[in-house]
């Protein structure tokens, strides 16, 4: 792209201190842009950005805010001159959404609504979206592609992200001047080389890498792998395991693309290759030398067999495609754990 263009961009990464924004604001900042970060920290930490700052080298500008506090959002529109928008901020635990669904419509929605209106009002034209393979829901055939109708969400909090995809298709359609990028992630794992900012989960992990390397490191007494009895090679569910900072790379072109294209345009970011339970416990196993303790337990409710990205899109478009091995993000998930034990809170 233009370099001029490039050097003189200004992210605001909304929800920039959690696990994929503070790996993109990594990649972002190593990549010649700016970056400001809003965050209410109701899921992350604030010394993320004290180790962003330490790995890059680079200063960033961080309020501490609700992104559905549209007073406080306008005046970070109004002190800074933004670019692109990526929009990370959103309560993502499918199980709690369950549970307490209004809130997360509450607040999924309310951030997405909060960012158009002030986009609108300063003039910014560039979103980028944290959406999720989970809006294909469970019709459609694998592996997943961009064109197939979204399916049925068996949570809300699927059905957050597949309604701010219309929402922010709808804004798009009604502005001609709106650069709107749907990234449709698949199951990001891994940590930045440094060891330095990882996925730091509150209480107990709902995610499969982050329970593994907590059993790794003696938090956990052993995993429970959800069913051992699915129509897979060996039982277990398969599914596209993909390296945060590949991720991260992702958004970089995501950026890129937004700043000169206008339109909603949607990518998947996923390796391509599923893997199941099992063969990441056992990767886990051998990357690091260390014995995870598992046993097989009930299905989980709302788990799909197997899935997994045909990225071939975000290849041709984006120029993009991922690099690292499952080896990879097994070794960096638990050079992060070990050095991190406690997370961010042990720092
Ligand atoms: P995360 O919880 O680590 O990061 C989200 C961040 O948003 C947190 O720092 C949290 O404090 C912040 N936040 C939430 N609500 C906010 C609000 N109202 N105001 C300000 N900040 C708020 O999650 P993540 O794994 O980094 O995911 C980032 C985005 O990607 C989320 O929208 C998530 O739904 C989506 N996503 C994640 C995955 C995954 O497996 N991690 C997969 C698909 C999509
Ligand atoms: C992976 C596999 C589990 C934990 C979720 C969301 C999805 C997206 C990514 C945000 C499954 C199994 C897990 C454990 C296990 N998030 N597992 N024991 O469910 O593919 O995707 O995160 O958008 O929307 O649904 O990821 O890491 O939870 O599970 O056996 O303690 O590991 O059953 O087969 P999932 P996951």
């Amino acid at each position: 792209m233009n370099k001029e263009i490039k050097r003189s961009m200004n992210i605001l990464l909304a929800g920039g201190a959690g696990y994929i924004g503070s790996h993109t604001a990594v990649e972002l900042l190593n990549n010649g842009y700016d970056v400001v970060i809003a965050d209410n920290y109701s899921n992350s930490d604030p010394e993320a950005i004290e180790r962003i700052k330490k790995i890059t080298g680079k200063d960033i500008i961080s309020y501490e805010e609700d992104i559905t506090d549209k007073t406080a959002v306008s005046e970070i529109f109004g002190n800074n001159k933004i670019d692109v928008v990526i929009h990370f901020a959103g309560l993502k635990a499918v199980g709690e959404s369950v549970k307490i669904p209004v809130a997360y419509y509450r607040n999924n929605i309310d951030t997405t609504l909060t960012l158009l209106e002030c986009m609108a009002e300063y003039g910014c034209h560039n979103i980028v979206f944290s959406s999720s393979a989970t809006v294909y829901g469970e019709e459609n055939d694998i592996p997943y592609v961009e064109t197939m109708k979204k399916g049925t969400c068996s949570n809300p909090y699927g059905w957050t992200k597949s309604m701010m995809e219309q929402i922010l298709s709808d804004a798009s359609t009604a502005d001609e001047e709106l650069s709107v990028v749907l990234l449709r992630y698949f199951n990001p794992i891994g940590a930045h080389e440094s060891g330095l900012i990882g996925e730091d989960p509150q209480g107990i992990p709902n995610n499969l890498m982050p329970y593994i390397s907590q059993v790794a490191v003696g938090r956990r007494d052993h995993l429970t792998i959800f069913g051992n009895d699915y129509k897979t090679k060996d039982g277990t569910c398969r599914r596209d395991y993909i390296h945060i900072m590949d991720l991260a790379g992702g958004h970089v072109k995501a950026v890129e693309y937004a700043a000169e294209h206008k339109g909603t345009e949607i990518f998947n970011l996923g390796t391509g290759t599923p893997y199941s339970v099992l063969e990441i416990v056992n990767a886990f196993e051998k990357a690091n030398g260390i014995k995870i303790k598992y046993e097989f337990g009930e299905r989980r409710s709302g788990d799909l067999p197997e899935f997994w990205a045909d990225s071939c899109k975000a290849e041709k478009i984006l120029g993009w495609k991922t690099s690292r091995s499952l080896e990879d993000m097994c070794k960096d998930t638990w050079n992060w754990q070990r050095n991190n034990p406690n997370g961010y809170r042990g720092k």
